[in-house]
């Protein structure tokens, strides 16, 4: 047979390369309104196209947001087993991801913008933190594989469209109880994480109780070495150094979330009143506590040594904690009569200003003479509530019945406490803050955080299960506010189970997201 012309041949070559360069490039059609993104943005316009992450990917940065793409890469590095590198640039950049601090106050101080077409991945924000909420988004965008930490095959591609993401809320937090338990400093991190992940913004730290005393102070170092050496159970109990705290701090920096730690007073703190006789009325030290009772112990109020205490673990913890808060608890202070009360918060309220913060207080602190610095964090009142917004101050809703992570989904539930509620996924969700105390509406809130108490939770295993798959919620909340529906969110919410399996998450497998058994036929098919 006579061979084709070399014109010919030439011609097929090149027409198969081209064949092959296409279809290997061509980008896999995506959705981006279909994505289960958590919490939901506050505005997605799908393109139905994709972008696809390479190793040789370009990864370009200014000055200011070379920290987020050092982030980003070392988001995508593990999984992908690329070796992206922020690469300054001031040229215009076509091709690749792109972070870039723009200037539109519409974003305010967290929100960012999304701009993501076949060629280009496009972060604009006009902070940093606004930059790292949209890395979790692009996390989120990502398939779970991407929380491997070991090189997995891809494709890593990201559907198309524009996202534009604006908290309603500024404060959006959740409260880890280290007094009752003890957890280490990786724990805390790996606290911090998931807060990272739902784009949340404060992690409360209830960093002292009946039954332990968990971070140094140095001008009264028996705080620590008695008081914090036992728990809940007479367990060895713990605390951190003040290097400890301070690196604490820093992570949780570096993901853009504030450390607000409390001090709770004057009840809840009888491990300080078995560590310094001082502290008590009648000068004699208490002993170590490990049940779960509350409500038994007070400072002596009337003594000048309590409050000469109290200022110097102010000072302490005010130099090594960068945000605006310290919280002083105030709760549940049932041996402490309303006359001496009142007057110790207001005292306390003044060391915590003169020393920088602004004070944050349980609900029971709105009886004293609050003002617009205050915070009143909502668990229990909501009379409390409105008495402290007619003082000008904000309020953190946080109710016991609707946000508090240790309360158990139902009666099978083996950690936590129900003397509140009972909380399933859907009675986490389905509330409304701007309408669960009236009177408190929107200005007078500042956001939401759903505390987890650590009387019956011991480790990261249970600390899972009784945060997820709640915490998303309370993200939500505070995210979107009152623009939500549970029906809908549920459709996402079952899909992150394969996310929080990937991340070798324990958590509680609700019937009422993921129906009662389809996991069982699901095994049973195979
Ligand atoms: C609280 O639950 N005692 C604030």
């Amino acid at each position: 047979m006579k061979a084709a012309p070399f014109s010919l041949r030439l011609l097929t070559l090149l027409s198969i390369c081209l064949v092959i360069l296409f279809s290997c490039d061509k980008p896999t059609p995506k959705d981006l309104n279909a994505e289960p993104l958590i919490p939901k943005p506050t505005a997605v316009i799908a393109t139905g196209s994709s972008f696809g992450i390479k190793s040789s990917t370009g990864l370009y940065v200014s000055n200011e947001t070379r920290a987020a793409g050092e982030f980003l890469a070392g988001m995508l590095n593990p999984a992908t087993g690329f070796n992206l590198k922020p690469e300054l640039t001031d040229a215009k950049v076509s091709r690749g991801i792109l972070l870039s601090i723009i200037s539109d106050s519409e974003l305010g101080d967290e929100g960012y913008e999304l701009n993501i077409d076949e060629k280009l991945l496009e972060l604009s924000a006009q902070t940093e933190a606004g930059l790292i909420r949209g890395i979790q988004t692009i996390r989120q965008l990502l398939p779970p594989e991407i929380e491997s930490d070991t090189q997995v095959e891809g494709p890593w591609e990201i559907a198309s469209g524009t996202i534009t993401d604006i908290p309603e809320f500024a404060y959006r937090g959740a409260m880890l109880d280290v007094a009752r338990h003890f957890f280490s400093v990786s724990d805390v991190k790996q606290f911090i994480d998931y807060l990272a992940f739902f784009k949340m913004n404060a992690l409360h730290l209830h960093l002292t109780d009946d039954q332990g005393w968990r971070i140094e102070i140095k001008s009264w170092p028996k705080l620590t070495t008695h008081g914090g050496s036992t728990q809940v159970g007479g367990g060895e109990g713990g605390f951190y150094t003040q290097e400890e705290y301070k690196e604490i701090v820093r992570y949780a920096a570096e993901r853009h979330i504030m450390i607000i730690p409390e001090i709770d007073m004057p009840g809840h703190t009888n491990a300080a009143l078995a560590s310094y006789a001082e502290l008590n009325c009648e000068g004699n030290a208490r002993e170590l506590y490990t049940g779960t009772k509350v409500g038994f112990s007070t400072f002596c109020t009337h003594k000048e040594i309590t409050y000469t205490f109290i200022d110097d673990v102010i000072r302490e913890l005010s130099a090594m904690t960068p945000g605006p808060y310290i919280h002083i608890g105030g709760d549940e202070s049932h041996v402490t009569s309303l006359e001496d009360y009142i007057p110790f918060v207001n005292r306390v309220k003044g060391i915590v200003t003169a020393h920088g913060k602004s004070m944050i207080g349980w609900d029971e602190v709105a009886q004293a003479d609050l003002d617009e610095q205050s915070v009143v964090q909502l668990w229990n009142s909501p009379d409390f509530a409105r008495m402290a917004v007619s003082k000008g101050s904000k309020v953190i809703m946080s109710p016991a019945k609707r946000a508090y992570l240790d309360m158990q989904y139902d009666s099978t539930t083996q950690w936590g406490l129900h003397w509140a509620a009972y909380i399933e996924v859907d009675d986490g969700y389905n509330w409304d803050p701007e309408l669960f105390a009236k009177g408190v509406d929107k200005e007078s809130i500042l956001g939401v955080e759903s505390p987890l108490w650590s009387e019956t939770v011991t480790n990261m295993d249970e600390i899972e299960y009784m945060i997820f798959p709640r915490l998303p919620g309370y993200s939500e909340i505070g995210c979107s506010g009152n623009d939500r529906n549970w029906e809908e969110y549920k459709t996402r919410l079952a899909r992150l189970d394969a996310r929080l399996e990937a991340m070798e998450i324990n958590y509680y497998r609700s019937a009422r997201v993921w129906g009662e058994d389809t996991r069982m036929q699901l095994v049973d098919n195979k």
